[in-house]
């Protein structure tokens, strides 16, 4: 059960912006319970109260989650003046409050989850939350037992605090010596800025691609086109919410 105010209700359920509303309301366009509201601030009852507009009831949905396979290209953030962002991407969205659980670079690829459940995104992002992110990445140069060793140990990459170790698997290795590159998994648990590139960097390696397959229990869908997205599915959701229960 929520309570909340009519204007509020209305600009969530993507009716308008809140003055866009107030002309609305003024125009007797808007019902609660068969009585016309001219008012925003009267109390809706999400559970109980029946809200219409022209005459046609308006649901409301306190959060969304959308899976989005993130093309390159694009920016994890919910504005941005040059470049388009990953919200932008979201079109069939009710909620006009979405915003991406963490960040990919510009030129990384695959899963991202957004949201408006600001309480789901903290549970899965905040410091010391330590949720698995699992990415394929392709890096110049000869990735060896050597640096899935050293990726085990964490490492140095310039940050106050070492990495947390990270799980590399090596998927193939192309050519030899400088000319060689590294196809590979790798797994981790932090989120630090541009953390993969910095920490193959730490190994004279360079990402040339890179992209995000998992976070925590959730996988990106293959069916799903770069730009693609679709709803997280009930149990995505739950599994999300269970990662360390809230
Ligand atoms: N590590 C990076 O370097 N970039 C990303 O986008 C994600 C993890």
């Amino acid at each position: 059960m929520a309570n909340i105010r009519l204007d509020k209700y209305l600009a969530d359920a993507g009716i308008g912006t809140r003055s866009q509303v107030k002309e609305i309301l003024k125009k007797n366009r808007v019902y609660v319970n068969d009585a016309v509201a001219k008012k925003g601030d009267i109390k809706i009852d999400t559970d109980i109260d029946v809200v219409a507009l022209d005459g046609k009831a308006i649901g409301y949905q306190e959060y969304e989650y959308f899976m989005l396979n993130k093309p390159q290209g694009v920016v994890s953030a919910t504005k941005d003046p040059r470049d388009k962002t990953v919200v932008e991407l979201i079109t069939e969205n009710k909620r006009r409050d979405l915003f991406p659980v963490g960040r990919l670079d510009k030129d990384t690829e695959g899963l991202l989850i957004i949201t408006n459940d600001g309480k789901l995104a903290n549970n899965l992002l905040a410091p010391g939350k330590h949720v698995d992110k699992k990415y394929y990445v392709e890096v110049s140069g000869n990735v060896t037992e050597e640096t899935v060793e050293y990726f085990k140990t964490g490492i140095d990459i310039g940050d106050e605090e070492m990495t947390l170790p990270a799980k590399l698997e090596i998927l193939n290795v192309d050519g030899v010596g400088e000319n060689a590159t590294s196809a590979c998994n790798i797994t981790i648990m932090e989120g630090r800025y541009h953390q993969i590139k910095r920490m193959f960097k730490a190994c004279g390696m360079e990402v040339l691609f890179l992209k995000r397959l998992s976070m925590g229990p959730v996988s990106l869908d293959e069916d799903l086109p770069l730009g693609g997205y679709r709803k997280l599915t009930e149990e995505e959701i739950k599994s999300l919410k269970e990662v360390h229960k809230i």
